[in-house]
């Protein structure tokens, strides 16, 4: 083995990873550089040492090699290391992607300096030009950059090498939650700069228009020249030149021959601050110029003017405390694998800004450039989170000296690379790496070099969320129990801001209680908010006959969330890995092509800038939640929805409201005098176009009820009519295909699997109930049929009473739960209809899927929606496709034949084509088999979501209790 780079052993290698690396900084080069992009020249080895063949496959870059059509395919672990060697050691099998291409140098960049930059690999990556060693990087989310100066020859071709290194002593501590991949994930570009030219730019900005830019100026390895100055230019005013700025020059600024100083202060009138709901940019060039003026470098930035500070225990942005509407994201592509364009980033957070998503977390890695430059501009709270997490041997990694530069280096670059964005406001040290002298090392680099933001790190804020002595600024927990939150706040003990880095874990069907989450944080001073785990499903786009990625080449091959034909989207093991973590991999509010999951909507309301805060008979009073924002940028319609008699609109005027603010407005409708339960809507939207949504696009729906219901009076019986049951004592009816009979179970959902109530569930034999008829007895037109449901846990007593009602039946029934079914999943009814009945119609919560402890953003009114469409395609299938608060609906055909349900009071309701053993008999949605008829489940009470698949269990409001559960309801012919 004679390359060098080769040579060094692995745990000798943190501490060389700047070998020939040029030092991360914050000037932007992308503009005029040579884009490397495209198919290069490929091929994988077993391993680093391997012998390179003569026949060279292609594979594109940016891309990573496991989804384009090599035998190294994707593999998903969450804490387990997908090979068993300790800490710094790599395995002997190690994929090694050889990536080559001939680079025309430009001539005219003779007697430049010549920068190659690799954004992004992963994990190890070596550079070599026309055969010759030139450095070496690990870190795999942030770029590297090499000087080619004396490597290339310009008006020449050089053949560039990357060799990708799989595993390495860098895999500990990149032990990340997600599909494990190879490859060069960003750009690669080539560029050239003077020799005298700005090593750095730091510019500090601050919400009363100071504004500070810091110059590092170098000369290539050679000394200064005399009289170079810097100048700099704001939104188009050349500011040393009207004396905004002090020009500053080498005379009094240089600070020794090889380095440079120049400082830019000034102060800005009527400055437009920057926050997250109107993000003000300012265009901020920054030239550096030779003696004779001319120029020599420049780097153009896009500031925003905005303070960040901790008072007392709240995180202030410009003085206000925020909410963190967060969400953790991971760059994630269904396709790519983990490599997204400006494109996808741009659709990301459009998207989140649209369901009132404020913050992100970078989980847990710094994100691509573009990202920050993005956030800066629609509008987003950035944790900027290093590449470090060891989860696997954390404690081990902690304070392992070998790992200590190693630490300070991706920690030191990432601030180093975006201390520029107004976006980012922490700094955060990573994620489950434990805690040890490694961080307290990272943290104090950061606080020195930049004293303008909190610095965060979980697995500090864990050994005492009010300690002053660890590293971490935030008290940032990661699914901790809203109960301990309260306390902590109320204790008097509090001394830090308390955001969560991680709540309300998303896998399948969850966040239950996140408006119970909202509701306390906005009502107890010391809780500021979260980040929700996760923005992404991460499933692969797969093809099901022969298990492999689809590649770049896939897009059309979905919609709507689902996978097309012969295509599904796979998690943990369907790679055939031996090692993985199944579907935990799926725990995201959006599908793995950005459709957004039920949840979504439920957050877009508790994040609502508008909100009618009650009903008095003054009026309706509206309330601007926003924080620096007025509502002149939006519009609104009332909408009344009567129980009785549809849904009535009139135009709606907002009024002027500062943030917090209130103020009644008179009642927009004539209430009619009968008409039972009415509800106030008022539907908000964006006024003009905004840069994340255009003009009309929904922003929220609040909802305030007007009226309640007259209590129902029971359904008259109808003399001369009769039902009819079987030998069974089940209901027949002509549009039932199956009777309605007791169901005390669902599906499980991955939070009900995960946190082991489904274990008893299966347990108890809630899924294999058995039905045996007691008694059935006929009296005065009613059939009254008594049951037992036999099951592991006992006997379960089941009554239902038919009484024939004018078109139809009315049943009223009781269930009797023993003590010993502490906690099931539902108790109600279920049965099935004919074929045909393709549309449901109901006046109730909705339109989108809601339960009990997720049923905040579903306003009530009538809905109309496919029954197709009714379920959601949740990746591992499971219960889905509920609707909460239901008080009628009907099912028809497109000859407006059917029947039509009427509940006693507000009732869980779903009606899918699958019954709940159809979902947990296969694995993936693409192999559920509709049924022609609907599956309809009418619940007494249906348990919450909670979300303990990771972290906490709905809260025991929303469990259902053993004892007499009762409800009724009536069934009529269209
Ligand atoms: C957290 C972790 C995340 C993810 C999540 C569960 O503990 O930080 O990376 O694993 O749990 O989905
Ligand atoms: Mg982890």
């Amino acid at each position: 083995m004679t390359d060098p780079l080769l040579a060094l052993r692995p745990w000798e290698t943190p501490e060389v990873t700047s070998w020939r690396r040029l030092p991360m900084n914050a000037v932007d080069r992308r503009a005029g550089a040579l884009k490397l992009d495209g198919d290069w020249r490929f091929q994988l080895l077993p391993a680093p040492d391997a012998p390179l063949a003569d026949d060279w496959s292609s594979s594109y870059v940016p891309g990573v090699w496991t989804t384009q059509d090599t035998d190294d395919l994707p593999q998903y672990t969450n804490i387990r290391m997908p090979f068993a060697r300790f800490p710094p050691l790599a395995p002997a099998a190690n994929p090694t992607g050889v990536y080559e291409r001939s680079v025309d140098v430009p001539a005219e960049w003779a007697g430049r300096r010549i920068v190659l930059q690799v954004g992004a690999a992963e994990s190890v990556l070596l550079v070599h030009v026309d055969g010759h060693p030139v450095g070496i990087s690990k870190d795999s989310h942030l770029a590297a950059e090499f000087d080619l100066t004396e490597a290339v020859r310009p008006g020449e071709r050089a053949t560039v090498r990357l060799t990708v290194v799989k595993w390495s002593d860098a895999s500990h501590i990149e032990d990340q939650d997600q599909w494990w991949h190879g490859g060069v994930t960003r750009s690669v570009l080539l560029y050239a700069t003077d020799q005298l030219r700005l090593a750095d730019v730091t510019v500090r900005a601050g919400r009363y228009g100071d504004l500070r830019v810091d110059c590092q100026v170098r000369n290539a390895d050679a000394a200064l020249p005399a009289g170079w100055y810097v100048s700099g230019e704001l939104d188009g005013h050349l500011l040393s030149q009207d004396g905004e700025f002090d020009r500053a020059n080498a005379e009094d600024e240089r600070v020794s021959d090889f380095l440079g100083e120049a400082r830019l202060l000034t102060t800005v009138q009527d400055v437009r601050a920057w926050n997250a709901e109107e993000p003000e940019l300012y265009d901020l060039t920054v030239r550096l110029h030779r003696a004779d003026g001319t120029v020599a470098d420049a780097s153009h930035h896009r500031i925003g003017f905005r303070d960040v500070e901790i008072v007392g225990r709240d995180l202030l942005v410009n003085g206000e405390r925020v909410y963190i509407r967060g969400v953790n994201r991971h760059d994630f592509h269904p396709l790519t694998g983990r490599t997204v364009t400006y494109g996808d980033m741009r659709a990301d957070l459009v998207l989140l800004k649209r369901f009132g998503f404020n913050a992100v977390r970078t989980s847990h890695y710094p994100n691509d450039p573009a990202l920050y430059d993005l956030a800066d501009e629609l509008g987003f709270y950035v944790v900027d989170e290093a590449d470090i997490e060891s989860h696997d041997h954390a404690h081990e990694i902690a304070d392992d000296p070998r790992y200590l530069n190693a630490f300070v280096d991706r920690v030191s670059r990432m601030v180093l690379r975006d201390k520029n964005h107004p976006s980012v406001i922490v700094w955060s040290l990573g994620n489950e790496s434990d805690y040890g002298a490694n961080h307290d090392a990272a943290a104090g680099w950061v606080r020195r070099h930049d004293p303008t933001r909190p610095v965060q790190y979980e697995g500090a804020a864990k050994r005492g969320w009010a300690d002053p002595e660890l590293a971490s600024d935030i008290a940032c927990p990661m699914y901790a129990p809203l109960e301990d939150c309260v306390v902590h706040a109320l204790s008097g003990e509090q001394t830090k801001p308390l955001i969560q880095c991680e709540y309300s874990h998303a896998m399948g069907n969850s966040n239950g209680t996140l408006a119970d989450h909202w509701a306390a944080i906005e009502s107890t001073p010391g809780l500021q908010g979260g980040f929700i785990w996760e923005f992404w499903d991460h499933g692969i786009l797969q093809r099901v006959n022969d298990g492999r990625p689809v590649g770049r080449g896939g897009a059309g091959l979905h919609e709507n969330g689902v996978a097309a034909p012969g295509h599904r989207w796979a998690y943990g093991g369907d790679f055939g890995e031996a090692i993985h973590d199944g579907a935990f991999i799926a725990d995201g509010v959006v599908f793995p092509d950005r459709t957004p999951k039920p949840v979504m909507y439920e957050h877009r309301e508790i994040a609502a800038p508008v909100r009618l805060e009650c009903f008095r008979h003054e009026g309706v009073v509206i309330g601007n939640h926003q924080h620096f924002r007025g509502l002149d940028w939006l519009s609104a319609e009332w909408r009344l929805s009567l129980a009785d008699g549809g849904t009535l609109t009139a135009p709606a005027e907002l009024p002027e409201l500062r943030p917090g603010e209130t103020a009644a407005v008179p009642l927009p409708f004539e209430l009619p005098e009968d008409g039972g339960e009415a509800w106030l809507t008022l539907r908000v939207t964006t006024a003009g176009d905004e840069p994340w949504a255009p003009r009309g696009t929904v922003v929220c729906v609040p909802q305030v009820r007007l009226r309640a219901a007259a209590p129902a009076g029971s359904a008259p019986a109808v003399r001369d009519a009769s039902v009819q049951v079987d030998g069974d004592g089940l209901l027949v009816h002509p549009l039932l295909t199956s009777a309605p009979v007791l169901s005390l179970w669902r599906a499980p959902t991955d939070n009900d699997e995960l946190g082991g109530m489904a274990v008893n569930w299966r347990a108890w034999g809630l899924d294999t109930l058995v039905r045996k008829v007691v008694d059935v007895r006929r009296a005065d037109g009613h059939v009254t049929v008594s049951a037992e449901y036999a099951a592991a846990a006992g006997v379960i007593r089941h009554t239902q009473v038919f009484t024939p009602v004018d078109g139809g039946v009315q049943v009223e029934e009781s269930a009797e739960l023993p003590d010993s079914l502490t906690d099931v999943a539902r108790v109600g009814s279920v049965f099935e209809t004919v074929a045909g009945l393709d549309l449901m119609e109901w006046y109730g919560q909705g339109p989108w899927e809601s339960y009990p402890d997720r049923a905040f953003g579903a306003p009530v009114g009538h809905h109309s929606v496919p029954v197709d469409e009714l379920f959601t395609p949740y990746l591992r299938p499971q219960e889905s496709g509920g609707r909460h608060g239901v008080r009628r609906f009907t099912l028809s055909a497109p000859d407006a034949t059917g029947l039509t349900v009427a509940l006693d009071e507000p009732r869980q309701v779903s009606v899918t084509r699958y019954r709940a053993q159809d979902l947990t008999s296969v694995t993936h949605h693409d192999q559920l088999v509709p049924r022609a008829g609907c599956v309809v489940h009418l619940d007494a009470a249906h348990r919450g979501l909670g979300t303990a698949s990771c972290g906490p269990d709905t809260s025991p409001s929303y469990l259902v209790a053993p004892g007499t559960h009762r409800w009724s309801w009536t069934l009529r012919a269209l």
